[in-house]
């Protein structure tokens, strides 16, 4: 009896303190104790590509009239699947995808509507995620995006991001934002 007791209590230190390898550090991501909770530092690129046979997004809905001038009308849709790598090269290790919508939510002005999960595939963040769900105003320089929740490491992660457009090559449809994310979770 007295062992099992001991042999339970191990079990519960063993479980309290199974991620007792944080802090976690990688290339892109640096996990540590945050008080009762752990902080995730993330910085990682997100690829784009709006043009051509290899495009990351899809048109999935269009509101009606169309004006062929407006390169962001008022209610297009979109359904993304991006690339999330290391650094802003197009040939930088991948460590994941954002995956989601987005839509052209002003009537004025350009901003976007998204709700985009972001996984990764990488080192202990392996089958981790993180949901974005807010406002992208896409052409100020630096937009704060909200975090709601997550899975894996990430479960109930509370937070945000801040996205900074790299490069945007108009001809290529190639846009490389860089973010820079703050989590808390348990
Ligand atoms: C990525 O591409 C650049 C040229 O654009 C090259 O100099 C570099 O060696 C490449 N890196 C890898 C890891 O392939
Ligand atoms: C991520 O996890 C999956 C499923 O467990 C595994 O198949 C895959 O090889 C892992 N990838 C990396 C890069 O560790
Ligand atoms: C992201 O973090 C890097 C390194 O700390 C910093 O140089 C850069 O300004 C940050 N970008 C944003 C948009 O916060
Ligand atoms: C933009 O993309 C086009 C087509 O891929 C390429 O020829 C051009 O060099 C790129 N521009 C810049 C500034 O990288």
């Amino acid at each position: 009896m007295i062992n099992s007791i001991i042999l339970f209590m191990n079990l519960l230190v063993f479980t309290t303190f199974s991620r007792a390898d944080w802090p976690e550090t990688s290339t892109w991501a640096k996990t540590e104790r945050y008080g009762h909770e752990h902080k995730t530092v993330l910085q990682f690129y997100f690829h784009e590509i709006s043009i051509g046979e290899s495009s990351t997004i899809a048109l999935i809905a269009q509101a009606q009239p169309i004006d062929p001038n407006d390169v962001f009308p008022f209610g297009n849709l979109y359904m993304a699947d991006e690339f999330l790598t290391v650094g802003p090269e197009a040939n930088s290790t991948l460590i994941g995808r954002a995956q989601g919508f987005s839509g052209s939510a002003s009537q004025e002005g350009v901003n976007s509507f998204m709700g985009l999960c972001y996984s990764f595939a990488n080192g202990v963040y392996n089958g981790s995620s993180f949901n974005i769900l807010g406002r992208n105003s896409i052409l100020n320089p630096i937009r704060e995006l909200p975090v709601v929740g997550g899975t894996g490491i990430f479960r109930m992660a509370r937070g945000y991001a801040m996205a900074q457009t790299y490069d945007f090559n108009v001809t290529s449809g190639v846009v490389i934002v860089g973010y820079n994310v703050t989590l808390i979770h348990p």
